[in-house]
């Protein structure tokens, strides 16, 4: 459920017409709705009211401050995966008690700056990565609160490269050497193990694989128990998707209500990730088109978005429904939708059947709330576009738009 209707044929973000939105502040333009974000956090985090849990908001999906000052107020934690997340969810006012760090590649400096601000804990990646944290906790006078990130060789069904707890993934411990993990965990004089980790992908469309690799964290923290290991915190990742095209994902409350039959008596407060549900279809990118072109073979239309605006079509083939800012009617023809960049695979939708635009007239990517922004990039040297929150008939500039001097600000 979102924001974005059609009014008399106009497309409206809340209460104020998209193309209008496009003429003051130039495309290709993101726009979030802020009531959007504000019901999808809602339903998810309820969705777990019968569990003692933290709502951990996984930057990465979309990571603009005001975005992240938003969720912070309705009270969310954050998941980060770098210096900057961190460095993003502080100054959004995030208390670092309700910030988790996930990520196969923390750097000494990284693991030194979450350390001084006294995260929640660390999900650890590797023995080596264990080690590290201890040897800085350590030179620190501190103690790192840590959980494992457990792989437990599920099948997400999902695109491969957002697939990540199979045995074949770089993410995680498999069984066995989460176990050593543990029984090293309790030696290191400068580490705490509180918790225990998963998240297996992204885009899951069914309850099933969380369910299975559930079970398998339950078995294992038997074995802890029997270590005389007493875990506080389950957190379960991220992962659950949303509908893009047809995908019929399940609801967050389906989805709480499976974990929470699963987990209710047990005496752990449980951690979700979530990151796509919450900001996928919370956002938009608007672009405008340039110019169309009939091939023998195929009809384009050009338009002023990019892959490095955004890049999910070109990287996995990913589908993000296109549409007219304004309707007029027309008949619909089979096109490629295509950026400026010189690259065949700078498309934002091939072979798709959409109704002939003109020169000049804008066209909306659904569902691109999520990874979009966070993704793109100065490719090409082309400015990283701007962000709006439309809140009712408010219009926020969460980001402007990079300018010339902007590109080359860091250089020689
Ligand atoms: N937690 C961890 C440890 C993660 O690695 C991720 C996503 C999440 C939570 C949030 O997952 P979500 O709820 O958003 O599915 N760029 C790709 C998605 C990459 C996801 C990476 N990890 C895309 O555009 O589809």
């Amino acid at each position: 459920m979102h924001h974005f209707e059609f009014r008399d044929g106009t497309l409206f973000a809340e209460e104020i017409a998209v193309n209008e939105l496009a003429d003051t502040y130039g495309t290709p333009l993101y726009v979030y709705s802020a009531a959007t974000f504000k019901r999808h956090f809602e339903a998810f985090d309820s969705a777990f009211d019968g569990l003692e849990h933290m709502t951990c908001y996984s930057v990465k999906a979309n990571s603009n401050l005001s975005v992240l000052k938003l969720l912070a107020s309705m009270g969310a934690g954050m998941d980060i995966v770098s210096g900057g997340e961190l460095y993003r969810a502080l100054k959004a006012g995030v208390s670092p008690e309700k910030i988790v760090y996930s990520g196969v590649g923390k750097s000494a400096n990284e693991i030194r700056e979450a350390l001084a601000a006294d995260i929640l804990m660390f999900n650890v990646e590797s023995l080596a990565e264990l080690e590290k944290i201890n040897d800085i906790a350590e030179q620190e006078g501190k103690v790192a609160r840590v959980s494992f990130r457990i792989n437990p060789d599920v099948d997400p069904k999902t695109h491969p490269y957002i697939s990540t707890g199979m045995k074949k993934n770089k993410f995680g411990l498999d069984m066995e050497h989460s176990l050593k993990a543990y029984s090293r965990a309790v030696e290191l004089p400068a580490i705490e193990p509180i918790g225990m980790d998963c998240h297996i992908g992204s885009q899951l469309t069914s309850i099933e694989p969380f369910l299975e690799a559930l079970d398998k964290l339950l078995n294992f923290n038997e074995k802890l128990k029997g270590m005389g290991i007493e875990i506080k915190y389950l957190d379960l990742g991220g992962g659950l998707g949303i509908t893009y095209d047809e995908e019929e994902p399940p609801h967050p409350k389906a989805f709480g209500e499976a974990l929470t039959e699963k987990l209710k008596d047990l005496p752990m407060t449980v951690i979700l990730e979530p990151g796509r549900v919450i900001a996928g279809n919370a956002g938009i990118m608007v672009t405008e088109v340039l110019y169309t072109k009939e091939t023998p073979s195929k009809s384009f239309v050009i338009v002023d978005g990019a892959m490095n605006d955004l890049v999910r079509p070109s990287l996995y083939d990913s589908f993000h429904r296109i549409g007219e800012a304004e309707q007029h009617g027309r008949d619909e023809r089979d096109v490629d939708v295509v950026g400026p960049i010189c690259e065949s695979g700078d498309f934002l939708a091939r072979d798709r059947q959409l109704p002939w635009v003109h020169q000049g007239e804008r066209l909306v990517c659904y569902s691109a709330g999520a990874y979009g922004f966070t993704m793109s990039s100065n490719y090409n040297s082309r400015r990283r576009a701007c962000e709006l929150i439309v809140d009712g008939d408010k219009v926020t500039v969460a980001r402007k738009r990079e300018s010339y001097e902007d590109l080359i600000a860091n250089e020689l």
